[in-house]
């Protein structure tokens, strides 16, 4: 099955692009042919289940800004935007392997505080929470049930990647682009310290 029909994860052979030479253990996971594929297949999806409705495209800053702003021009809906900002205290790097990629480990709590709250009620609205990744889903538990005591009309969550066998709470996204593996990903709004987050593609960052 080629890649863009499915939301599942198939390996692909691209060439090095231009901005990854000198960047060592970059590789193209999803072209942003793949991606521009299939973020419109999913913003088809939106339109057909909220049709003659308006929807709030609410994004997680800064990972989602991308992708938010290519799925809601996809999107045939009267349409407004918030953004939301959360840090997490469960997915630290340890001291010593701060400058590694995908580097983590766990407290107890799993803690998701609020760096910044939407701008607008949400009260009896069709809320689309739009993030870049689903991984542990310690972030989106915590998104869901702070934005559900909004007491929206409808709520949905639309995720660009998950990596399912990282999952600690049970949560998952309605409208998905690509399951991946568990390998630390940037690009596409997806950063390592910050950087990578301009690059069209989404890349595999080894190194
Ligand atoms: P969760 O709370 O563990 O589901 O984490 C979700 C957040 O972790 C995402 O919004 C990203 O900011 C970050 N994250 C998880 N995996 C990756 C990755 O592979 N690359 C970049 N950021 C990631
Ligand atoms: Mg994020």
């Amino acid at each position: 099955m080629l890649p863009f029909l499915c939301c599942t994860f198939h390996f692909s052979c691209f060439p090095i692009p231009d901005y990854a030479i000198g960047v060592p253990g970059l590789e193209i996971l999803l072209s942003r042919d793949q991606i521009a594929h299939r973020v419109a297949d999913m913003g088809d999806q939106i339109t057909h289940d909220f049709s003659g409705e308006s929807v709030v495209f609410v994004g997680v800053l800064k990972g989602a800004a991308i992708f938010l702003s290519d799925l809601a021009r996809q999107v045939q809906l009267d349409a407004t935007f918030d953004f939301i900002g959360v840090t997490s205290y469960g997915n630290r790097p340890k001291p010593e392997d701060e400058t590694k990629p995908g580097a983590t480990t766990w407290d107890s709590t799993g803690e998701v505080r609020l760096t910044k709250d939407v701008d607008q009620s949400l009260r009896g609205k069709n809320v689309i929470l739009v993030e870049d990744i689903l991984d542990t889903g310690l972030t989106l538990a915590y998104l869901k049930r702070l934005l559900l005591g909004h007491d929206p009309r409808a709520f949905r969550i639309a995720a660009l990647l998950d990596k399912p066998s990282r999952r600690i709470q049970p949560v998952e996204a309605d409208y998905l682009g690509f399951s991946i593996p568990d390998k630390f990903v940037v690009g596409y709004g997806l950063d390592h310290a910050e950087r990578y987050r301009n690059l069209p593609d989404i890349c595999i960052l080894s190194e």
